[in-house]
């Protein structure tokens, strides 16, 4: 796709584009080739992550999980534009945002994972950094190339693991708070389907803590 914009978040695997079309912004995703990679291999898994995160923002959003509406996907260039998401990422809001916000917005965060993972969907990714907060309050989940379907309890087990893992490298000081209030938001919606996943997350933490 070829359109200009403001930069607005340059990482590994990916390069996001603010773009302007019709008077609506769009944000522009596009995962450019790694040199260092064999060709073959490097357009696989542009594509097929590409392919991925096309259909999970769809899927997930089918389930109740406000994600943004992709508008065109080029598979040849590894691109989706899809609405651009006013706000700020849970990361930068939980070090300004204390107490009771903070925690509905985590109370958000693990109601939506659970809306996931009750249709057999992980996310892949559940970092703070993949969430936006609008300036209304409202959580927005995003980065989905790393999402599947079909999931075992040993999938959702990691995707909890791995938002453990976030909160304790990136909120060090509040990860305690937000992780219960994740967990909550996660228990209300799951239901007794909960127990064996968070017993699979404990689980995870400990091989980990032996390897
Ligand atoms: N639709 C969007 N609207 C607003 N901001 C966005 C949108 N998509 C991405 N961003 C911003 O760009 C950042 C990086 O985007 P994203 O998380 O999708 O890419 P990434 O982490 O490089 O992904 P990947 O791991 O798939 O390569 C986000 O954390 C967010 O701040
Ligand atoms: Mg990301």
């Amino acid at each position: 796709m070829d359109l200009q914009g403001e930069y607005i978040a340059i990482g590994a695997e990916s390069i996001i584009t603010k773009v302007e079309l019709w008077g609506h912004h769009y944000a522009l995703k596009s995962r450019p080739s790694k040199p260092y990679l064999l060709p073959e291999i490097d357009s696989m898994l542009r594509t097929s992550r590409t392919s991925r995160e096309c259909k999970a923002l769809t899927i997930a959003r089918t389930l109740g999980v406000p994600t943004p509406a992709v508008h065109s996907i080029d598979l040849k260039d590894c691109t989706i534009l899809m609405d651009f998401i006013v706000g700020q990422q849970l990361k930068e809001v939980a070090s300004s945002e204390k107490g009771t916000n903070l925690r509905e917005l985590c109370f958000q965060f693990g109601q939506y994972m659970a809306y996931l993972h009750r249709e057999g969907m992980v996310h892949g990714d559940p970092t703070t950094s993949n969430l936006i907060v609008t300036p209304s309050g409202k959580i927005w989940m995003i980065d989905f190339g790393l999402s599947e379907l079909n999931a075992t309890v040993e999938m959702k087990g990691v995707d909890l693991h791995l938002i453990r893992r976030a909160l304790e490298t990136t909120h060090w000081n509040n990860q305690d708070e937000m992780l219960e209030a994740t967990i909550e938001g996660y228990t209300n919606t799951l239901g007794d389907e909960t127990k064996p996943i968070l017993i699979r997350m404990e689980e995870i933490r400990e091989r980990g803590r032996y390897h």
